[in-house]
């Protein structure tokens, strides 16, 4: 009995990863043999049932030899591994796995002789994760995973008391550890995570050679965001045509912390309409150092985002090819003209791989025989401020193979602008954009449009970005929802089965954000310092309809913040300030920016800063108490660590009043720009009963039920037992 309790707390320890002693005391590569044997616990049943599954794995490839000891390393998985991701940079760990709708199976590829492990989190640490470690014995070549989780205040790994992950096979090579190992979704267990739809953060470490069944601290560990159950797109049977649009040498300035540059682009001249059905992103940025460009493998490379819009262009095809030709523009500064490129066809975002669409739709290229022209705005993030010479750009891939549907962008959500504050301090802070009934009842065929795929859009402080669909004055289910946001990681999100979307539907686009390691007020803006909420939906057919986005009007906006007058300006003329930012000709001249000239101020390096600089400008005069503040400076100094005073502004900015714009995609507005009250609705209630209802198995090894009354007993425990593995493994 006492032998079993020591044993069993060993194999806990196994997954603790900082046991030096262990180390020095036992073989590399060697297990207490006995240990699994002796206890009735987690290994004996996986030697158990990896044996199981090996015949059965062997068995299905009767072309192969069944072999008592499963040789894996001539093994290939009967699986077709949908999804493959590196997981590290250098491609030393890679991630395959296939999911149904209850499982998921992994594969796991590690260049390491010692162990390997894998782990799931919302945050990018350990803390609280769900841990897998598997390894592979060099004696005997049998591989082994143990189901872990990372204790709340401690960087290590401990046994879970139920294990989920079943092993299905292992093997190592020369360089290589491999482990392909599954487990439910959702396993009801309090110490695994629960995969579902929303980021998750994807933790890796490799372990020393030798280090397999001990678990000195890893050599090397990372984490990186990925969204495990997204549909495949298929790739395509037919062969496809690709057009580059990619800038070429733009000299990105050093003192250019936000860069917006857009450039016009001819599309080639097709005979006949095409499809356009995915693109990818064309990174090319070279650090500049001793005044040369060098060759780089883009890692630090600032492009943050880029989007790809159609031009509604003119008669005057002149004008059109001579700006085709030219370098473009500083965003800010663009001609007019450029405004009719509204419609967003692409829109690439850091961390995508690019996008292909759903079987049914394309977008419509070269539609009328001959040239069409677009718009690439590319959105450089340059906050280490390196000197860069940029050629980055999409590759948009089409074919002749027209599809069933003509599909179209649709961007909404909140007016990017120094409008749409987001305090520091807050663990939830809530803001919201709306597309509203009116503009989608004046612009939306009868039939409604058919929604695909939404490409959910915010910057660094974003926790959570949910798309919600209203009909009426009732809620429907989200259209799409991101629970974990991580802006590092920005992939469209296929709608399973579409989503019907009539005329007279509101469209809401709300964003959560976490800014309690801020200390002052962010704003919104295009920088990746500034906030933004923002979805891009595919959808079909093909609307007149290009954006549909609200803001706060300035009034109220102020109000809210407890100013009623600023000196020079009243709020109508602030308004209209704000309304004009396309174009920047009536801001005062302090705020027009002239990339060339570059300018030493804090506020041009941010680049087009969206009304951030006018803040600062605006002098208050009325309340008294706020005489002769800047509105920012009064901003910067309110207390936002009141909740009282957080919760009301957001109630008072979410609930109040939204202004609606409804664009068109030749720029012209689908309906006037109006102020509106937020609709009202009954909202959805989280449908409980649909999610997994939970067990929530309360197995644990015996012997530590018996004997250990709470976590402090564990830890004495621990370390009792440690001197027992120990002397028994040395007379071993
Ligand atoms: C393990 O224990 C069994 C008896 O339970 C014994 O026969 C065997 O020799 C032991 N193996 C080792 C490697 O000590
Ligand atoms: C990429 O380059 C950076 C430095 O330019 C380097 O630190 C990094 O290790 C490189 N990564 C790869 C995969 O080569
Ligand atoms: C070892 O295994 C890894 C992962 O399966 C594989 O990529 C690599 O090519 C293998 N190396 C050899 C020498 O077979
Ligand atoms: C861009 O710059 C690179 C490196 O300086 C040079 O090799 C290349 O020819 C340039 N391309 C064009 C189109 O000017
Ligand atoms: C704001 O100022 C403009 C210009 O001086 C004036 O025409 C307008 O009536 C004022 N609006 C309000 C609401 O006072
Ligand atoms: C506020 O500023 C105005 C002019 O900018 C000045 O005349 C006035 O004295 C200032 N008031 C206070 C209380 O500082």
């Amino acid at each position: 009995m006492q032998l079993q309790l020591v044993l069993t707390l060993c194999v806990i320890l196994l997954c603790d990863a900082k046991l030096p002693r262990f180390r020095q005391l036992i073989q590399p590569n060697e297990l207490p043999a006995n240990l699994t044997q002796n206890s009735q616990t987690l290994r004996h049943r996986q030697t158990e049932s990896k044996n199981e599954k090996t015949s059965r794995i062997a068995d299905q490839y009767r072309q192969r030899h069944r072999r008592d000891v499963f040789d894996s390393t001539s093994y290939e998985s009967s699986l077709i591994w949908a999804h493959s991701e590196r997981l590290d940079q250098n491609g030393d760990v890679v991630l395959r796995w296939v999911y149904s709708d209850s499982s998921i199976t992994f594969r796991l590829e590690a260049r390491t002789l010692g162990y390997v492990g894998l782990g799931f989190n919302t945050v990018g640490n350990m803390r609280g994760a769900d841990l897998v470690v598997g390894w592979v014995d060099d004696r005997n070549g049998n591989a082994q995973i143990v189901d872990c989780h990372g204790p709340e205040h401690e960087d290590l790994p401990v046994a879970d008391d139920v294990q989920n992950y079943e092993l299905i096979s292992g093997y190592q090579n020369a360089t290589h550890t491999t482990v392909e190992f599954r487990r439910q979704l959702n396993t009801c267990d309090r110490q695994d995570f629960v995969i579902g739809e929303d980021t998750v953060q994807v933790l890796w470490a490799l372990g020393p050679e030798g280090s397999d069944g001990q678990l000195p601290k890893h050599m090397k560990s990372g984490s990186r965001p990925l969204r495990l159950l997204q549909p495949v797109s298929k790739p395509e049977t037919i062969p496809l045509k690709h057009w580059d649009v990619r800038l070429t040498n733009l000299t990105i300035p050093h003192d250019m912390a936000t860069l917006f540059w857009c450039k016009i682009f001819k599309a080639p001249d097709l005979p006949k309409k095409h499809h356009i059905i995915g693109y990818q992103p064309l990174i090319d940025s070279r650090p500049i150092k001793n005044g040369k460009p060098v060759a780089d493998n883009n890692s630090f490379s600032p492009v943050h985002h880029m989007v790809l819009y159609e031009c509604a262009e003119d008669e005057d095809k002149h004008l059109w090819n001579v700006w085709a030709d030219s370098d473009g523009y500083f965003g800010p500064i663009r001609p007019s003209g450029w405004a009719t490129c509204a419609r967003p066809i692409a829109a690439w975002a850091i961390g995508s791989q690019g996008e292909f669409l759903p079987e049914s739709v394309g977008i419509p290229l070269g539609e009328d025989g001959g040239v069409s022209f677009y718009m690439l705005e590319v959105h450089y993030d340059n906050q280490a401020l390196h000197d860069v010479l940029d050629s980055s750009g999409i590759r948009v891939h089409y074919t002749p193979a027209l599809r069933q549907h003509d599909a179209a962008l649709l961007g909404a959500g909140i007016g990017v602008s120094a409008l749409h504050v987001i305090p520091p301090k807050q663990r939830r802070y809530r803001t919201v954009g709306i597309c509203s009934s009116e503009c989608t009842d004046t612009t939306l065929p009868d039939e409604g449009i058919n929604i695909v795929s939404v490409l959910l859009h915010a910057h660094g402080t974003a926790r959570k970005i949910a798309l919600k669909h209203v009909r009426g004055t009732q809620e429907l289910p989200r259209i799409s929802e991101e629970n974990s946001y991580d802006a590092r990681y920005q992939q469209s999100r296929v709608v399973p089965g579409g989503r019907k979307f009539k005329r007279g539907d509101t469209l809401i686009t709300e964003c959560t954000y976490d800014t309690t390691s801020r200390t002052k007020p962010i704003l919104g803006g295009y920088s990746a310092k500034q906030e933004m909420c923002l979805s891009f939906i595919l959808y079909y057919p093909r609307t007149e309809l290009a954006g549909c986005y609200s803001m706060t009007p300035v009034k109220e906006f102020f109000e809210t913040f407890g100013v009623k007058k600023f000196y020079g300006l009243n709020f109508t003329q602030v308004e209209n300030i704000f309304l004009s930012s396309g174009s920047l000709e009536n801001l005062p001249p302090q705020l027009e920016i002239d990339v060339k000239q570059r300018s030493t101020d804090e506020t041009a390096k941010q680049g087009d800063d969206q009304g951030v600089g006018l803040m600062k400008e605006l002098v208050i005069v009325e309340p008294s108490e706020f005489l002769n503040k800047s509105f920012m400076d009064h901003l910067n100094e309110m207390p936002w660590e009141e909740p009282l005073l957080t919760e009301q502004i957001e109630k008072s900015l979410y609930n109040g009043m939204h202004m609606t714009f409804c664009k068109k995609r030749d720029d012209s507005w689908g309906m006037p720009i109006q102020i509106q009250n937020y609709p009202a609705y009954s909202e959805l209630t989280t449908n409980e009963a649909s999610e997994k209802s939970c067990n929530y198995k309360s197995v644990r090894l015996p012997s530590v039920t018996k004997s250990s009354t709470g976590a402090a007993a564990h830890t004495t425990l621990s370390s009792i037992t440690l001197l027992v593995c120990i002397s028994l493994a040395a007379t071993r």
